[in-house]
C-alpha cells in the first residue's frame, strides 16, 4: 500500500541496501516533481555528500525557470550543481525538424554535457532516475505493433554508456504517489504541485526547426498563459498547461498594419497519469482574454488557438 505512511522509509531502507555503505550516487535534475522527489530520497537515505546532483541548463526550459529552479535545489539542501549548456543544444539542433531527431540530439547532447559535469574521481558507482510506472508501460507499449509511440521519457540509454548501475526508487508508483511521497519527505508544495514537464523541454514545444528567436517567443507565451492560470486559481485544477508555437505564419492586424506572424496554440489537460487525457474546459472568457494578453504582449504571435484534442487520439504534448 504505496499511501501508507512508512513508503519513505521503505524506499530509504531499500536505497540504503542497494547502494551500500560507502558508494556515491549520481543524479539528474530536470526541475521536476520526480526527480526532485528521488533526490530528496536519496539525501535522507544516504547524505548530501554521497548524492551528486547535476541540473543543465539546455537552453529549452521555461522563463527563468534555471535560476528559480536552481535556488528551490539549494533551499531544500540538494548537493547541486547547475551546468549552463544552451549553447551546445541549439547549435546541436541546428537544421533539424523531425522530432524524433530532435528528441534523440537532446538525448544525445545531454549525455555527453552530463558525463563532463561531474568528477569522475570520486567514487560514483550509481546513476538514480525519476523512472515512475506509467515511463516503464509506455516505453515499452506499442500502437498495434512493437513500435513504441515516442523516444519517450528516460529510460534505458545513460547508465550503460556510463558504466554505471541504476538506482530507480519511484519505479513503482503514480504521479500521485510521487506527489505524496514528496509531501512525507516535507517538500515544499509548490515544487511537489508543478505540471509535467518533457525532457526535450522546449524543443518539443517549438514545432519544426529551433531557433533562438522562436524559442524567445514561446517562453514569453508561456509566462503569460501560466501566470494567468496561477493569477486565477486555475492551474491546480490541470494535469499540465503549456503553449505550442507553430510553424505557421498567418496574416494579421495590429494598429493599422498587417502583419505575417506565427499561430500559437494554447493546450491544458486533465489528466491522472498522463496516459490518457481530457482537454480541459475553459470558458469563452479565459481564453478570449488570454488570447488579447498574449497577442498583444508577445512580439512575434498575431494569433491564438485552443487544442480540443484529448489523449487519445491526440498525444499530450504536439511532437
Ligand atoms: P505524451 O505527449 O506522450 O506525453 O502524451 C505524456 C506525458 O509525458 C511527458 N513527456 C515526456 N517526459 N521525456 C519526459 O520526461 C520525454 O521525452 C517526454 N515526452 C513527453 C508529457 O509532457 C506528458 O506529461
Amino acid at each position: 500500500d504505496w499511501d501508507a505512511p512508512h513508503i519513505k522509509d521503505i524506499l530509504i531502507k531499500e536505497v540504503q541496501e542497494k547502494v551500500g555503505p560507502t558508494d556515491h550516487v549520481l543524479v539528474g535534475l530536470s526541475g521536476g516533481v520526480d526527480s526532485t522527489v528521488v533526490a530528496t530520497l536519496l539525501t535522507k537515505a544516504l547524505g548530501a555528500n554521497r548524492v551528486h546532483c547535476v541540473f543543465v541548463d539546455n537552453g529549452l526550459l521555461r522563463k527563468n525557470e534555471f535560476e528559480n529552479v536552481l535556488e528551490s535545489y539549494h533551499r531544500i539542501g540538494l548537493n547541486v550543481k547547475g551546468v549552463n549548456a544552451s549553447q551546445e543544444f541549439l547549435s546541436e539542433l541546428k537544421g533539424k525538424e523531425d522530432p524524433e531527431d530532435k528528441r534523440k540530439t537532446i538525448g544525445r547532447v545531454f549525455i555527453e554535457v552530463f558525463d563532463k559535469s561531474y568528477d569522475h574521481a570520486l567514487p560514483i558507482k550509481w546513476l538514480a532516475q525519476g523512472t515512475l510506472y506509467p515511463d516503464v508501460i509506455e516505453s515499452v507499449s506499442s500502437v498495434g505493433g512493437s513500435v513504441t509511440i515516442k523516444s519517450h521519457h528516460n529510460v534505458g540509454g545513460l547508465p550503460e554508456k556510463m558504466k554505471l548501475g541504476l538506482v530507480e526508487p519511484v519505479r513503482e508508483l503514480f504521479k500521485d504517489e510521487v506527489r505524496a511521497l514528496g509531501a512525507q519527505l516535507s517538500l515544499p508544495r509548490e515544487m511537489l504541485w508543478r505540471h509535467p514537464f518533457p525532457g526535450p523541454g522546449l524543443a518539443i514545444r517549438v514545432l519544426g526547426e529551433v531557433t533562438e528567436e522562436k524559442l524567445k517567443i514561446l517562453k514569453e507565451a508561456d509566462d503569460v498563459y501560466i501566470s494567468e492560470l496561477r493569477r486565477r486559481g486555475l492551474y491546480d485544477n490541470i494535469w499540465q498547461a503549456f503553449c505550442v508555437l507553430l510553424p505557421v505564419k498567418t496574416v494579421g492586424v495590429q494598429g493599422d498594419a498587417r502583419t505575417y506572424d506565427h499561430v500559437l496554440a494554447l493546450r491544458a489537460v486533465t489528466s491522472s497519469d498522463g496516459m490518457t487525457a481530457d482537454w480541459y474546459p475553459f470558458d469563452f472568457k479565459f481564453l478570449s482574454e488570454v488570447s488579447n494578453l498574449i497577442t498583444n504582449k508577445v512580439k512575434g504571435v498575431n494569433r491564438v488557438v485552443y487544442d480540443v484534442t484529448s489523449k487519445p487520439p491526440g498525444t499530450i504534448e504536439w511532437e
